[in-house]
């Protein structure tokens, strides 16, 4: 059947109109989303009312699940009964978290620090707050595409140190210093900062706030050169910002995107998110002249 969809912005998105993801799914219908996925980069589904089991189940139609560490914080991360699920929430219950607070507030693919950084993700909305919380978007692809040609000379084929060890406090203010446990099982690792897609072949721009350096460039020029790259990778013009509404469910694909939970007032408001998480392969660029450049260990 031809899925009916309706586009959610200019720079990526589509939503899926007319399936209940509750109900039996044949083959055909995840090949059909597989693809609207790979095309749209992200496809919104409404009102779905899952189970954690469902939301599992579904998630595995699209490949192997990834479980989240929990890194850097001492809160449980995952849901106590389907450690597949992480679980995004500002809300305590008898005083005791009930997720991880603040996970995402800046703009990142998820993994992309890590050896094998994730496919895609679903995060499913339980409950959100009136006019905020949302969650913003951006296509890599059109980041690429948009960059000057002499700058994709000069990047391509080039990979950059992502650090979780020399990042994490920056990134996360609000969590408290990795152990050297959690740094030793987080080492460094250097990814092709511009990543072919393995099913579409499209090529997108991979930076993040995990970039610390980039190979064959002094740190006085690379330093610089990440902080323009990751301006440009979520300028205006690529992204969608999405407002939730409980039931809403968002599959992205990290390869081609990046994603950040917009900041909210979470002493007022509750926010309860289940995500997740798909494995993911080695980030590779393959040059013009067809040679595969591989992420490798920092
Ligand atoms: C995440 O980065 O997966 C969390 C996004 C969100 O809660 O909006």
């Amino acid at each position: 059947m031809a899925i009916e969809t309706r586009s959610l912005s200019d720079a990526l998105g589509a939503e899926i109109l007319g399936v209940d993801l509750a109900g039996p799914l044949d083959d055909e219908t995840i090949a059909e989303f597989r693809q609207l996925w790979l095309q749209h980069c992200i496809l919104l589904f409404r009102n779905v009312v899952w189970s954690p089991a469902q939301h599992v189940a579904f998630t595995r139609r699209f490949g192997a699940l990834h479980i989240m560490p929990g890194i850097g914080h001492d809160v449980p991360t995952n849901h106590p009964d389907h450690p597949e699920i992480m679980v995004v929430s500002n809300i305590k219950r008898n005083g005791t978290p009930i997720g991880l607070r603040r996970a995402g507030w800046g703009w990142h693919s998820d993994g992309e620090d890590k050896k094998l950084p994730n496919m895609g993700s679903l995060l499913h909305a339980l409950k959100v707050p009136p006019d905020q919380g949302d969650t913003s978007f951006a296509n890599t692809y059109k980041a690429y595409e948009a960059l000057p040609q002499e700058v994709r000379d000069r990047i391509d084929g080039r990979r950059g140190r992502f650090s979780r060890a020399e990042r994490h406090s920056v990134n996360y203010p609000n969590l408290p210093p990795l152990t050297n446990a959690e740094e030793r099982d987080r080492p460094d690792v250097w990814h092709p900062i511009t990543r072919t897609h393995p099913e579409t072949g499209r090529t997108a721009l991979f930076i993040g706030r995990w970039a610390v350096e980039i190979e064959g460039i002094p740190k006085d020029e690379g330093e610089p050169l990440i902080d323009e790259l990751t301006s440009h990778a979520v300028k205006p013009e690529f992204t969608y910002t999405h407002r939730w509404r409980a039931g809403d469910a968002i599959l992205w694909d990290n390869r081609c995107t990046q994603h950040r939970a917009q900041p909210f007032d979470d002493e007022t408001y509750e926010r309860h998110m289940q995500r997740t998480t798909l494995e993911g392969g080695v980030p590779y660029f393959v040059t013009r002249a067809g040679e595969q450049i591989e992420s490798m260990a920092g």
